[in-house]
C-alpha cells in the first residue's frame, strides 16, 4: 500500500481552493489534474469565474459543495478563513491582471498560494506579493510548470554537479504557431483579456511564454540574466499586440545567450527548446520529446538521459513516478509542481523540515525575476536594442 505524505504529515490532505479556471480555460484543468494526481490536495471551494452563475455551475460540475462556490475571490477568503474546515491554500488560475491582488490577499488571509504565471503585470506589484510572501512566512508556488519536468531536473542536478564545467553559452527558444493564422479581436470592441495591455500585460508574447522560456533558463542553470538586447513586436500584419521577442543575453558568470520567443510560427506546436554548453559539454532538452535529455561530453560519444534510466540523478527520480521506457509528459510534469508545493506547505505546518529536493519549485523571488526580465526586454526594444540592464 503507497503511503501519502500528506496523511503522514498532517493526518488529511491539504484542502485547496481555486480562483478562476472556469469553463473555456485550459489551464485549469491542468491545474485541478496536477492537485488531484498524487492525492496531496482536495478540492473544497473555488471562484470558477468572475460570472457568479457560470462560477456556481461550474463549481457544482467539480463537486464543490454550494456553500462554498463563491462569487468573489474577497467571499472566499473571509469566509474559508473563518471555517474550522477551512481551505489551506489557494490555486490562482485567472488572468494575468489579478494575479497579484489575488495573491496578497490570499496571503494576508493566511492561505499558502499557488499561483499561475506571470506573478504580477509589472515589477512594482512582482515585488510586493515577495514582500507579502517575506512577511507573512507562507509558501507562494509559481507555476513555470516546465521545471516539472524529470529531465528539466536532471539537467538542473547535471549542471549543479559541475558536469558541464564552466558555463559559456546558453540558446532558448519558446516557438508557437497559435497566434500565426489568429484573426485578432476588433479592437473597436471589448477585447479578450490578452489582447489589452491593461490585463494581459505590456507584452503578450512575452507574458504567455517568455516568462516559461526565462525561468526555464534560470531553473537549468542557476545563471541570472544581467543585460540583454531586445527586438520585441508582431509578425503578424495589422497586429496591435506583440507575438515576437527576440534577445541576446548576458549572465552573471561571463556567458552569452540567445532567447527566441513566437506565438506565430505556422504550423509550430509547442517547441520549447534549451541548450546550454559549458567548458566540458552540452545539454539539449526540447519540451515536444520531454523524455529525452542528450548530454554531449566534450571529444566523447554523445549519450541520452531519460526518466529513472541509467545516471538519473535524485532530483530527476523523484520527479517520475514509473519505471523506465513508460512515457509521462505534461500532466505529470504540472504534478510535480503541486506536489512539491504540497510537501513544503505541510513541512511548515507540521513543524518539520521539508526534503531540501522538494523546495526547487518556482517562487516569487522567481516571479520578480521574470517581470524584471519582461520590462527589460521592452525598455531595450524601445531603444532600438540597446544593451540594457536587467533591474
Ligand atoms: N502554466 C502554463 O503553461 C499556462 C498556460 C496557459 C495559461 N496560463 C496562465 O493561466 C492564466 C489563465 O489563462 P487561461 O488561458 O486559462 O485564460 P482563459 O481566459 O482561458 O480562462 C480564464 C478563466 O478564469 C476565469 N476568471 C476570469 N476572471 C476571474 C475572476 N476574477 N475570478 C474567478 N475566475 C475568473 C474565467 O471565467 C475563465 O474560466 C493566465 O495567467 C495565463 O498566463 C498558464
Amino acid at each position: 500500500m503507497e503511503s501519502n505524505l500528506m496523511i503522514e504529515m498532517l493526518g488529511r490532505r491539504l484542502r485547496l481552493a481555486v480562483i478562476g479556471g472556469g469553463p473555456g480555460s485550459f489551464i485549469g484543468a491542468m491545474h485541478r489534474a496536477a492537485a488531484r494526481l498524487d492525492d496531496r490536495y482536495e478540492i473544497v471551494a473555488g471562484v470558477l469565474s468572475s460570472d457568479p452563475e457560470r462560477s456556481a455551475t461550474a463549481a457544482a460540475g467539480l463537486g464543490i459543495a454550494p456553500d462554498r462556490a463563491y462569487a468573489t475571490a474577497e467571499s472566499l477568503f473571509a469566509e474559508e478563513e473563518a471555517r474550522p474546515d477551512g481551505a489551506d491554500v489557494v490555486a490562482i488560475m485567472t488572468p494575468n491582471d489579478s494575479h497579484h491582488s489575488y495573491a496578497v490577499g490570499a496571503l494576508r488571509h493566511g492561505f499558502d498560494v499557488i499561483c499561475d504565471k506571470p506573478i504580477a503585470n509589472t515589477l512594482a506589484e512582482a515585488v510586493d506579493v515577495l514582500a507579502t510572501v517575506e512577511d507573512t512566512g507562507l509558501v507562494f508556488c509559481l507555476t513555470h510548470n516546465y521545471t516539472g519536468y524529470p529531465m528539466v531536473r536532471q539537467a538542473r542536478a547535471m549542471v549543479a554537479d559541475g558536469l558541464l564545467g564552466t558555463l559559456q553559452l546558453v540558446q532558448v527558444e519558446y516557438v508557437q504557431g497559435g497566434k500565426a493564422g489568429e484573426r485578432d479581436p476588433d479592437h473597436e470592441g471589448p477585447l479578450p483579456w490578452r489582447y489589452d495591455p491593461v490585463r494581459g500585460g505590456p507584452s503578450l508574447v512575452l507574458g504567455d511564454i517568455g516568462t516559461h522560456a526565462h525561468n526555464l533558463v534560470r531553473f537549468v542553470t542557476g545563471l541570472e540574466v544581467t543585460e540583454l538586447a531586445a527586438e520585441v513586436g508582431h509578425i503578424v500584419a495589422n497586429r496591435l499586440v506583440d507575438d515576437y521577442a527576440g534577445a541576446l543575453l548576458r549572465f552573471d558568470n561571463g556567458a552569452r545567450g540567445s532567447f527566441w520567443v513566437t506565438q506565430a510560427a505556422a504550423g509550430v506546436e509547442n517547441c520549447l527548446r534549451l541548450r546550454v554548453s559549458g567548458t566540458k559539454g552540452s545539454l539539449e532538452w526540447m519540451q515536444e520529446v520531454p523524455t529525452q535529455l542528450a548530454f554531449k561530453p566534450l571529444g566523447a560519444p554523445a549519450e541520452m538521459r531519460t526518466p529513472n534510466g541509467p545516471g538519473s540523478l535524485p532530483l530527476a527520480r523523484r520527479a517520475s513516478r514509473i519505471v523506465a521506457g513508460h512515457p509521462e509528459g505534461f500532466h505529470e510534469g504540472f504534478a510535480n509542481i503541486y506536489a512539491d508545493a504540497a510537501e513544503a506547505i505541510a513541512a511548515r505546518r507540521a513543524g518539520v523540515d521539508p526534503d531540501p529536493l522538494a523546495l526547487v519549485f518556482p517562487n516569487a523571488v522567481d516571479g520578480v525575476r521574470g517581470v524584471a526580465f519582461v520590462e527589460a526586454a521592452i525598455t531595450s526594444a524601445m531603444n532600438d536594442g540597446t544593451w540594457t540592464t536587467v533591474g
